[in-house]
């Protein structure tokens, strides 16, 4: 059978290999709604430039709206012989209502068409993975809030550096996915331009109105160059882009639930709601779900380098290489939901040990740093010169084998006599962790502060 819509010129049907390669609405019926959108849209700009009468426009909006219920009840057949969702629905149009049916693609091509609908299906896929993003920075506040005082130790190089506390830890991530909001943000507002109304390439000798075409698909603007209009994906690349930085922090804070989660760190505890046993193992208390997260991430990378190697040979304007472009996209789209939830959810469920992370910053000399600020402030010595009787008195509690509060006041009076009891208020993690009250610094005060300031930065209705 030759196929309806551009049969005219072939004698036979397509040889199965060509449907095969060719076909896309297994997964392009994704775009329907955006699609039947659109077509409403130019539909209503057809009529009220007089391009198609009244009635004719009429019978054309009705018998969309049929295929919309025909196709959210399931009761739509998608027909591979039919190649795309734009020919599905268009063809399906023609069995409903007939002649006018042939109307609606005047002054309209798939190039122009497939660029819109799959603009409008990125920009809701935008507006829905912020959102999930937003409720991930919402369990992330809570949780530092309700360990604004737990103290873990910070790291550099994987080596305990200083105390920190598990709140000022986690609003880290709060701040990291904000920046991926931000660039969400920036990449719909690149977005939000129409090609519709660009035709095949060149633009159309049909009186058409792009500005209201535009206008009704909640566009700013219409694309200023019919050629650009039709071939530009940079908005997919932008939304995988994005998606690939957003995956690379959960990767991270994946890895750290990893960690944390293991026997050797003993940080913090799944419920068996997010815990996976081992088949042989019965001690095992497996983070399956973190190590996907992280592992998922590499599907997000893939996508990305897939459609920037599509799109870098394409000559101007559209190639049916093009087409590639949908499944990346879907199944980018696919990823980051589902690995949103999850790390939402292992967030919530996530049980620290305060007593063994109180343990580990602990143990390390890791206030180190807080007696060399001491003896630099309380004894006016320049800090090199701390760092160094710092460094005397560390190896005297590595000889002894015990912390450096453990040392008593003579031994560290041997190193440098004017040291006062007075040490000892600053040599805890509670103390070190309190006095970094410097601005953006770990303390609990700060955490409190910041806990609040990051609810109105990110959470507020009214946040962008
Ligand atoms: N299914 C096609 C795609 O996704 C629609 C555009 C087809 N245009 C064409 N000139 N064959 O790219």
């Amino acid at each position: 059978m030759t196929s309806k819509m551009w049969g005219g010129r072939f004698s036979a049907g397509p040889a199965a290999i060509m449907e095969e390669i060719n076909v896309s609405v297994g997964f392009d019926q994704r775009l329907a709604k955006q699609d039947l959108n659109g077509s409403r849209a130019h539909c209503t700009m057809l009529v009220a430039q007089g391009i198609v009468n009244k009635e004719d426009g009429n019978a054309i909006q009705e018998g969309l709206t049929r295929i919309e219920k025909e196709i959210s009840s399931g009761n739509f057949l998608f027909k591979r012989a039919l190649e795309d969702v734009h020919m599905n629905i268009e063809s399906r149009l023609a069995d409903l209502i007939g002649a006018p049916a042939g109307r609606l693609h005047t002054a309209r091509s798939r190039n122009d068409q497939v660029a819109t609908d799959f603009r409008m299906w990125v920009r809701a896929a935008i507006e829905t993975v912020d959102d999930e993003v937003r409720k991930l920075q919402s369990v992330l506040i809570d949780k530092a809030e309700a360990h604004a005082d737990t103290i873990m130790p910070g790291f550099t190089h994987l080596q305990a550096a200083q105390p920190v506390t598990f709140g000022h830890h986690l609003l880290a991530y709060v701040e990291m996915f904000g920046r991926d909001r931000s660039r969400l943000t920036d990449a719909r507002k690149r977005l939000n331009e129409s090609p519709l109304g660009a035709g095949a390439l060149a633009g159309t000798s049909f009186p058409i109105d792009r500005h209201l075409t535009a206008e009704k698909l909640n566009f700013d603007r219409p694309m200023a160059n019919s050629m650009d209009a039709v071939s530009d994906r940079d908005f997919a690349i932008d939304f995988l882009c994005a998606g690939a930085i957003l995956a690379t922090h959960m990767s991270r804070l994946a890895e750290e639930m990893v960690n944390w989660s293991s026997a050797q760190f003993g940080f913090i505890r799944f419920t068996d709601a997010f815990s996976t046993g081992s088949s042989m193992m019965p001690q095992k208390r497996n983070p399956d779900a973190a190590e996907l997260v992280r592992g998922k991430t590499g599907r997000m990378f893939g996508g990305l380098t897939a459609l920037l190697t599509v799109m870098k040979g394409l000559p101007l304007t559209y190639s049916k290489d093009m087409q590639e472009d949908k499944e990346i996209v879907f199944a980018a789209f696919d990823t980051l939901e589902l690995c949103l939830a999850a790390t939402a959810g292992m967030v919530v469920d996530m049980q620290p040990n305060v007593e063994r992370m109180r343990a580990s910053a602990a143990a390390g000399f890791t206030t180190a740093t807080d007696l060399a600020d001491w003896v630099t402030q309380a004894l006016n010595i320049p800090f090199r010169e701390s760092h160094h009787i710092t460094g005397k008195i560390v190896k005297i509690a590595e000889g002894k084998g015990c912390d450096l509060a453990d040392l008593s006041l003579a031994e560290m009076q041997a190193v440098e006599p004017r040291i006062t009891q007075d040490i000892f208020t600053v040599l805890t993690p509670e103390a070190s962790a309190a006095s970094r009250i410097s601005f953006g610094g770990t303390a609990p005060a700060n955490v409190r502060a910041q806990v609040k300031a990051a609810r109105e930065r990110f959470l507020d209705e009214r946040t962008p």
